[in-house]
Formats: C-alpha cells, structure tokens, sequence
C-alpha cells in the first residue's frame, strides 16, 4: 500500500467517525472515544512492528486503524460497547469493510488479512488455521488494543475521578468487593473472560492479567515502562493476597 493510500485510508476513517458523531447527537462522546483509541492503537502498533523488526508494517498499520471500525454502527444501533448485550463488534467491523470499499486499493489476499485481523482481534482464542503473515497480524492488533485500553479504563475507575458507565461496562464501584472466581482465574495464570465482570476490581484484575500474556516482547515491555501493574494495584484491597498477585504477574511480565 502506497503512503498516498495509507493517508487516504487514515482520512476516510476520521471522517466516517465524523459522520456518527453527528448522527449519534448525545453520546457522540463515545465515538470520538473510539475514534482516537483507534489512532493510538495505530501509534502504538507501529512502535511494536518497529521495535520487532517486522515486514510490511503497513498491513499492520492498516489493521489496527480499522480494528475497532465495527465500534461506530455498534454504539448507534445499541447505545453500548458490551458486545454480549449487542452485537460482536470485531465481527460487526469485517462486515463493514466487506461490505465497504475502504480496502480498494489493495490486493485480495491483503483485503482478506485485515477483514479476518478485524474479525479476530476480539476473539478470546485465535483458530489454529491462520497463515503466519495473519496470526502475527492479530497478534500485533491485539497486544496494541490492549495497551490502550487499559490506561483508558484505570483513567475512569480512579477513587474521586470521573465516571462512565459504558467504558466501565456498568460494573459495581465497590472499593472493597471483587469476585472470588475472577481473582482464582487471575492467579492461575489464566484471563477472566468480560461476562465473568461483576465489580469494577473484577476489571482491574483483568487488565493486570493481560500485561503477561501480551504476544509481543515489545508489548511486554511498553506494558511495563508504562506502570500499569502499579496503578492498578495501587487501587485494589491492600492485602497480603493481592501484593503476591501483583509479585507473581510483575515477574511474569519480565520473562
Ligand atoms: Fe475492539
């Protein structure tokens, strides 16, 4: 892809988020959350892609600008980010491109890794059939998501700071209250899955889960330099419990 075309692309998406913000009204707010996480989860992929040394970083570029296109039609039909109250907004988003002609400029078979990168990047598991060129796709896209929302979400839980319900998936704010399961899940290792969310430290928990389980080394490490694990812990019951949870995940995190 051209850099014509990569900036034409880059146009075509900030002004279809335009178009919902003014369609949207009330909550435009919400699109213009996406829209910019969009942007910086572009930023943030072609700091991995270069810090790995990969081919192609336009193709990653592309994918993660378009990952969250599904976001826009979702939040005007359904007023809501919970896809399991809605729609699944990774697939939402390779409709859109299928049904759109964004990707003209490109061959099929490149057409086809970002659809299916856009289609995936939500997924909790990745199907084993991926080509190489694809997987690293979706692994890429989906260490840079991750990195953006999690400043995003600690941003509207911190004690006495602004509040919003659709970020924080309308989660119970109960400082001293979490869910026995999402904390056992957590501590093996694994990741809570969004469903299992009944407080907003059930969240916290899994942001922290994420850090360690980030595909990339570089994603890894901008996790790490960035002090996510601090701030969240810095939020959570101060308890014996939850200081050899954040060791273990810091140490996981280093490797
Ligand atoms: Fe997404």
């Amino acid at each position: 892809m051209h850099r014509e075309d990569q900036r034409r692309l880059m146009g075509r998406f900030v002004a279809l988020a335009a178009a919902y913000e003014s369609r949207v009204g009330q909550g435009r707010e919400h699109i213009v959350l996406k829209r910019d996480h969009s942007l910086r989860v572009h930023a943030l992929v072609s700091r991995i892609v270069a810090r790995e040394d990969l081919s192609q970083p336009w193709i990653y570029r592309a994918a993660a600008l378009l990952h969250d296109i599904g976001r826009f039609s979702q939040f005007e039909r359904f007023g809501t980010f919970r896809d399991d109250r809605s729609v699944d907004h990774g697939s939402e988003g390779a409709q859109v491109l299928r049904t759109g002609n964004y990707l003209d400029a490109l061959k099929p078979g490149e057409r086809q890794r970002i659809v299916q990168t856009v289609e995936l990047h939500n997924k909790r598991e990745l199907p084993g059939s991926l080509d190489p060129l694809t997987r690293s796709m979706c692994e890429v896209v989906r260490d840079g998501d991750k990195l953006d929302i999690v400043p995003v979400v600690l941003s509207k839980m911190r004690p006495g700071g602004p509040r919003d319900p659709v970020v924080t998936l309308g989660l119970v704010d109960d400082a001293g209250a979490w869910t026995a399961s999402v904390l056992k899940i957590v501590e093996r290792g694994a990741n809570p899955a969004y469903a299992d969310l009944g407080y907003l430290n059930d969240f916290k928990l899994l942001l922290a889960s994420w850090g360690p389980k980030l595909s990339l080394r570089a994603s890894r490490q901008i996790f790490a330099a960035r002090g996510h694990l601090e701030q969240i812990f810095a939020t959570l019951p101060q308890t014996e419990r939850f200081a050899c949870l954040k060791a273990d995940l810091s140490h996981r995190l280093a490797v």
